[in-house]
């Protein structure tokens, strides 16, 4: 194995970043390369990275700064992912270091990028190619009990603050068989739960085997009907894409979970207009209740920018209050990040770094708040539980609850069992349970 060429993939952005690190692993392998151990100095690094604001965008650069080693050799480096995308070139200027520069809709060539490194070039390849890197790429063979499979790709919304529809290109949206292929791919190698993603995933659309046309919607229950497959997820969904099937799908449809993640952004129907969000504060609200209705245990879900341009004190309330008239059971709260070439980053009212601070701590208290409270409300619940990783403490398992929760316990079970647990007790960002024996479980 001595000359086996060895790479590491860091992948530093959304699921679909981290999607895309495991495909470009699986092309490398194909290739004869082999993942380096923890520890062991890799041959080629690949950094997937992350331009969705500023700090992530930074981080790409610093970590390449520090692949230099002791001695003064270096990994062959390629950038990948979105900043990759981004800026192109550019960031071959920017960093001497970067041999490859590969978008996120070329990534099938990396091994033919990496092989040109060989022969002293320094390649970008920012295609957005006609002919999908999908068909292009090794059929799937291993997976984690939770697999990512994306679905459909790009951005057609442009919200102004939003760098995505550039980075990943107009929406489109993968062919139903190669979806229906790589799930079957992924559960046969070991998936239980498989998250279809997409930017957009619920502006998907497709036609199925008997050429019949439709939405996310007619996918997930075609998906649901694979023997071992246990759970589907999908995310993330635009709240002006939603449709009634898909709504009542979260009734009829047992294998999908009860977890939507649906962001709204902000509070203030003028500052959603101003995101270009199409959707006002009462149509969302309105269509999380449709959801509730159609399965009463939804557990929603959401993103939150502070601090957009222009952003009032009094608006930024508004934000507060969709919080708690939603009802959200967990949510990712952003710092607004003004992002090259997005029309947001060029308005008036640029709001100061010290209120975002502010904005953002009085945000994230009253989500941890109600993160809490809708733990506690599992508190004497028995619920199935996927097991995906180790504990710290010995003999201590982790694995998710169907609506998305941590779950701990002490267990000999294996990664990918699915258990069922008796929650005991609820901290904001986790559960604590124990195991049901098997006889009792019935
Ligand atoms: N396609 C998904 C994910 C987009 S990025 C979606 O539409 O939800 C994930 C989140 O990052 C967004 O929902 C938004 O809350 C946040 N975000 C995007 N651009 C941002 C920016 N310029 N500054 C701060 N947060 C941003
Ligand atoms: Fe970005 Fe808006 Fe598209 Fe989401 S819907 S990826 S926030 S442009
Ligand atoms: Fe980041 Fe690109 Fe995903 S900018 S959030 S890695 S689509």
């Amino acid at each position: 194995m001595t000359d086996t060429k060895t790479y590491r993939i860091k992948s530093f952005g959304c699921q679909m970043n981290v999607y895309d690190g495991e495909r470009m692993g699986e092309l490398l392998d194909e290739k004869g390369m082999r993942a380096a151990e923890d520890g062991e100095d890799a041959d080629l690094v690949v950094l997937n990275t992350c331009h969705i604001r500023e700090k992530a965008a930074e981080k790409a650069y610093s970590d390449v700064g520090r692949l230099k080693r002791e001695d003064g050799s270096r990994p062959t480096i390629a950038l990948a992912g979105c900043v990759a995308q981004a800026e192109g070139a550019e960031a071959q200027r920017r960093s001497k270091m970067i041999d490859v520069v590969v978008g996120p809709q070329a990534y099938h060539r990396l091994p033919d990028l990496v092989a040109q490194v060989e022969k002293g070039e320094r390649p970008v390849d920012t295609d957005m190619p006609a002919i999908s890197k999908f068909d292009a790429m090794p059929k799937r063979r291993k997976s984690g009990p939770s697999a990512f499979l994306t679905v459909a790709e790009g951005c057609d919304k442009f919200c102004t603050y939003c760098v995505v529809p550039y980075t990943r290109g107009a929406e489109i949206s993968r062919p139903w068989a190669d979806i229906v292929d790589e799930a079957h791919a992924l559960v046969d190698g070991g998936a239980k739960e498989i998250t279809l993603l997409g930017q957009n995933v619920s502006a998907w659309r497709g036609e199925n085997e008997k050429g019949q046309d439709g939405g996310l919607e007619l996918l997930v229950r075609a998906l649901a009907r694979i023997d071992g497959l246990e759970r589907i997820r999908y995310t993330t969904s635009h709240p002006a894409d939603m449709d009634e099937g898909l709504i009542a799908a979260h009734g009829e449809v047992d294998k999908l979970m009860p977890y939507l993640h649906l962001p709204v952004q902000a509070g203030s129907d003028r500052i959603l207009k101003a995101m270009n969000r199409h959707h006002t504060v009462e149509s969302y609200l309105r269509l999380v209740e449709r959801f509730r209705e159609a399965r009463p245990d939804l557990a929603i879900s959401g993103d939150f920018i502070v601090g957009f341009p222009g952003e009032s004190d009094a608006e930024f309330e508004e934000t507060l209050q969709v919080v708690r008239d939603a009802r959200y059971a967990s949510a990712f709260s952003f710092k607004y990040s003004p992002r090259p070439g997005t029309p947001a980053a060029d308005m008036d009212g640029q709001v100061p770094e010290e209120v975002m601070n502010e904005r953002l701590q009085r945000l994230q208290a009253q989500l941890a708040e109600q993160s809490l409270a809708f733990n506690r409300s599992k508190i004497g619940a028995t619920m199935d539980v996927l097991i995906d990783r180790k504990g710290r403490l010995p003999g201590q398992m982790i694995g998710k609850s169907p609506w998305l929760q941590s779950v701990f316990a002490e267990t000999d079970a294996q990664i990918g069992d699915i258990l069922t647990v008796d929650i005991l007790d609820a901290l904001p960002n986790s559960l604590a349970g124990i195991i049901r024996p098997k006889e009792a479980a019935a």
